[in-house]
């Protein structure tokens, strides 16, 4: 099986947790795309549930698939968000922001009863830090805040270097919110609750992408089948 077809067994396995009536989060990436498209065919063959995407390209998907839609100021909790990682380590704390959507995809976790992460099983690791950490941004202020963000992994015992991405058309790549992104190589990141603080509390930093504490559980897919690591 290739790794496209494992990340939409580990969609189709977190499909079975929704049931009629639910709000559901709608996360971002080729794995959470697998699951738009599994869910839109249950909607199709008459499943009742509402979607909150967190992104634009979600939004999309989410349209062209015929999943209803709506936003959190109309509803007041989700019962389950279903979304990818770029990373997941045992005590299922997550990188997320690969594909740039870390806060929507935060915010929305964050209002969720349960976080179900899906992903082939590569995206399992014992410590965080190897894929490279994206910071959500300010343009405002950047080299004050880089240093800031320096700062933060000095006390928190890591470093690397740090850029500020860009989109495929080789400019600044810009999140839905219209912020920038600064990806950051750590290699190893010990401990990443204490990581998180020092981000969050820095002014020009809107969001990270360390998910501490969000995940409730894991669908990893692998070559030997599927495993469910409940937090
Ligand atoms: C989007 O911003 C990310 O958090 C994705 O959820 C993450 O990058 C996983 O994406 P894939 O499912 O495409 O690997």
């Amino acid at each position: 099986m290739n790794m496209d077809q494992l990340k939409r067994e580990a969609a189709a396995r977190a499909l079975e947790e929704v049931r009629d009536g639910m709000q559901l989060g709608l996360g971002t990436g080729s794995t959470a795309k697998h699951f738009v498209e599994l869910l839109g065919e249950r909607v199709r063959a008459g499943l009742k549930v509402i979607g909150v995407p967190t992104s634009e390209a979600t939004r999309l998907d989410a349209v062209r698939c015929g999943v209803p839609l709506t936003t959190l100021d109309e509803i007041d909790h989700l019962d389950i968000t279903i979304d990818g990682a770029d990373e997941i380590d045992p005590a299922l704390n997550l990188i997320k922001g690969g594909g740039g959507a870390l806060l929507r995809e935060k915010i929305v976790a964050a209002a969720s009863d349960r976080m179900i992460v899906i992903a082939d099983d590569s995206k399992w690791v014992a410590t965080l830090g190897r894929f490279p950490l994206p910071v959500e941004v300010i343009p405002f202020g950047l080299g004050a805040t880089r240093r800031a963000i320096e700062k933060a992994f000095a006390q928190c015992g890591v470093s690397g270097q740090m850029a500020v991405r860009n989109g495929k058309d080789g400019h600044v790549f810009v999140t839905d919110g219209g912020h920038w992104i600064v990806d950051a190589q750590l290699g190893r990141i010990e401990d990443p609750a204490h990581l998180a603080t020092a981000l969050s509390a820095i002014p020009g930093v809107v969001e990270h992408g360390l998910f501490i504490g969000l995940a409730s559980s894991a669908v990893l897919a692998g070559g030997e089948g599927i495993r469910v690591i409940e937090r």
